[in-house]
């Protein structure tokens, strides 16, 4: 019988393409799969899965890191779920021809990924966990919008004959005008605040981004507009990060900037992503994939399991994506974490995820669930 048959009125069907990639990746990726099937049974839903290899896992098995099957999975799929990709044998050889990054920045481009957003939160369970002092980042709630197919990234690049290597910065202002909507919307949607960051007393690209911004402004008049150079934002994130609401920014300062504010979250395994554009979308954890941890259930899977949150939201599945927050808070609370935030009573990758499996499932019976999945007897999912 096919589900959909005594699913609620409301029940969605889509197709998730899932992308394991490399490390933790898979691990990861496994407790958030896990989640959305919770997610599916809870509220009627039905999530196809299509696993395909994208990163160095695919370069050994195919010698590409983004095969033809994987883009087509991904241009036919509603989302995309990506673990993380990596291996430290291509990171020390600056002559390998074929990278695993190769293979996400072509998928970003070839879905037109534009917009990428990071929420960055300062979970007051975790304040202690951050190397930055409690009381200059409790109240954190800050989210980042860095532009992600263009700039530096995918200018042109190079080697003359002399020697010298380039790699050439470029905007179009069309480019620049889609995403500094997305983020004024967003910020009306929250605290009313946008920060583009630029260095535009130097970048001609940068001038350019105020230009636009400028001009899109006065569409969005209750929404505070600042403007900090770079150097400046890198700062102001560590001394005080409760400033920002919506930051604005180009490819290379975002890639910067986002691993900077994640310290404030405590840890990297806690930070979620958001690659959207205006026909597809991809959610993975900001973290890499974490080699050393492979194989050994301590990687956290709650940025995988909040990118799946993220997922839902984009599904306008608002309810949904509150249930999975919700069970997160409550792993929190309860200390269900893996070892870097709780070497005491550390638990493993897959513990972690059943647990927020459950909550989605069933939030009151949480503390009964954990005593469940501590002596192993955990059966149902
Ligand atoms: C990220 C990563 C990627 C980037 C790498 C893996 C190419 O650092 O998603 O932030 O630089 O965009
Ligand atoms: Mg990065």
């Amino acid at each position: 019988m096919d589900l959909l048959d005594n699913a609620l009125p409301n029940a969605v069907s889509k197709r998730i393409a899932v992308l394991p990639g490399d490390g933790i990746g898979p691990e990861v990726c496994a407790e958030a799969v896990r989640v959305l099937k919770a997610v599916a049974e809870r509220f009627g839903h039905r999530f196809r899965f299509d696993y395909q290899l994208m990163g160095a896992c695919a370069i050994d098995a195919t010698g590409t890191p983004l095969p033809d099957a994987t883009l087509q999975a991904c241009h036919a799929a509603d989302a995309v779920l990506l673990g993380a990709i990596g291996d430290p044998k291509y990171d020390h050889n600056p002559a390998a021809k074929v990278r695993p990054e190769q293979g996400l920045l072509g998928l970003r481009k070839s879905l037109g990924l534009y917009a990428n957003i990071r929420p960055v939160t300062a979970y007051e369970q975790l304040l202690e966990f951050s190397p930055l002092r409690a009381d200059r980042i409790a109240g954190t709630d800050l989210l980042m919008f860095r532009e992600l197919t263009g700039g530096v990234y995918f200018g042109e690049k190079g080697r003359r004959p002399d020697g010298t290597a380039y790699d050439n910065c470029t905007y179009h202002p069309a480019e620049i005008a889609r995403i500094a909507h997305r983020a004024f919307r967003a910020a009306q949607g929250r605290r009313q605040k946008l920060t583009l960051v630029d260095k535009a007393n130097v970048l001609e690209t940068s001038r350019l981004w105020r230009e636009v911004v400028q001009k899109i402004a006065p569409d969005y008049p209750d929404v505070a507009v600042e403007y900090l150079f770079v150097d400046n934002a890198a700062m102001q994130l560590i001394l005080n990060p409760r400033q920002f609401d919506v930051l604005l920014t180009e490819n290379m300062f975002g890639d910067i900037l986002s691993d900077e504010a994640s310290v404030i979250a405590g840890s990297l395994g806690l930070l979620p992503s958001a690659s959207v554009g205006d026909r597809a979308a991809l959610f993975e954890p900001i973290h890499g994939s974490y080699p050393q941890a492979k194989g050994k259930g301590i990687a956290n899977p709650i940025a995988a399991i909040l990118s799946a949150a993220m997922m839902l939201d984009h599904f306008d599945l608002p309810e949904e994506a509150r249930a999975v927050r919700a069970a997160v808070d409550n792993a929190l609370n309860e200390q269900v974490l893996t070892p870097e935030l709780n070497a005491s009573a550390a638990y493993t990758t897959e513990q972690v995820g059943s647990f927020i499996a459950y909550g989605v499932l069933d939030l009151q019976d949480c503390h009964l669930h954990r005593r469940n999945i501590a002596y192993g007897k955990s059966t149902i999912i």
